[in-house]
């Protein structure tokens, strides 16, 4: 295991690997040699369709896989130097502690449905930081103000079900946050929104990450929800990462015909207002014999 390094980016992935099961004798290449860094105060985005493996990257980076002993992860996930892949559960708590925050889609599947939001908030707050009543409540209010949600006393005395989707997304957000992180994964995370709150919450995050200086993995499967909000961007496609770069070149002069294709379909998208990509079909064919030509 190599020791933590000042010159080391904040998160180096190297030749990623992770297989999962499907069934009881079957399993699925979900991640197949991926590289990515990202530095500190990056913003980096992760584009791609459906099932190309966002996810399952973004979750072997915090360490939020499923746990069972058939989840395969091989290649190397450094942060600051300090190799994760095989580290024990113990080290992974610290670096969550410490290091990463990630935040999903589906706010209700993570937050607790009985516990009051602002305890939840409190909770993520590092051991040893803001210490006392006073001092925490404070704190809370403060993240969930950050997070964009004003009148924050209200909302911390209320329960996730008596939010919104945009306010309950928001207060993953300042939970988030709440654990002063180096880098944020967002998942999708305002895919479940309508169009107008998902913009605002957007913008939160945008606002709350530069005022942080924390590094920003965005997860999207369209290029327009990263557009704005990103430095570079890996496009994703079969477990693989097919192109790499600065956001506005990758937007601007795409180079690989997959990732044209996908800024195709946010054009459509953004004329009519449906998502009405398919991909041509001899593209689909030409990289599914580039995916398992895979070593
Ligand atoms: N827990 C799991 N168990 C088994 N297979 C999984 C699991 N999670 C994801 N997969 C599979 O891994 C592959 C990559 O999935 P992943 O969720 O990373 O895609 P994604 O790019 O995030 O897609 P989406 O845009 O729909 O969120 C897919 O084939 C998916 O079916
Ligand atoms: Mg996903």
């Amino acid at each position: 295991m190599s020791g933590s390094r000042e010159d080391a980016p904040l998160l180096s992935v190297e030749g990623l690997h992770v297989a999962l099961p499907t069934g009881e004798r079957s399993e699925v290449d979900a991640v197949r040699g991926v590289d990515l860094v990202i530095g500190d105060g990056e913003r980096v985005g992760v584009v791609g369709e459906s099932g190309s493996g966002k996810s399952v990257t973004g979750r072997a980076i915090a360490g939020l896989l499923p746990t069972s002993p058939r989840v395969r992860v091989h290649g190397s996930i450094r942060f600051a130097g300090t190799e994760m892949v095989g580290a024990p559960p113990a080290a992974w708590d610290e670096i969550r502690r410490k290091r990463v925050s990630m935040i999903f889609q589906d706010p209700l599947t993570f937050l607790n449905p009985t516990m009051r939001v602002g305890r939840q908030v409190a909770e993520s707050i590092p051991a040893g930081r803001e210490r006392g009543n006073v001092a925490r409540t404070q704190a809370v209010h403060r993240f969930l103000e950050q997070a964009g949600l004003e009148q924050a006393d209200a909302i911390a005395a209320k329960f996730p079900h008596e939010l919104s989707g945009g306010m309950r997304q928001r207060v993953l957000i300042a939970i988030a946050i709440a654990k002063l992180p180096r880098l944020i994964i967002a998942d999708e995370p305002t895919t479940a929104l309508d169009a107008t709150v998902q913009q605002r919450v957007l913008r939160t995050l945008d606002a709350t990450v530069s005022e942080l200086g924390t590094s920003l993995m965005l997860i999207s499967h369209d290029l327009a929800v990263v557009a704005g909000m990103t430095d570079r961007v890996y496009v994703m496609y079969g477990g693989r990462i097919l192109e790499e770069g600065r956001t506005e070149r990758v937007l601007q002069e795409p180079r690989h015909p997959y990732t044209q294709a996908l800024l195709r379909s946010v054009r459509s998208l953004t004329d009519d207002g449906v998502e009405l990509y398919s991909m041509p079909p001899e593209l689909r064919r030409a990289l599914a014999a580039e995916v398992t030509d895979a070593p």
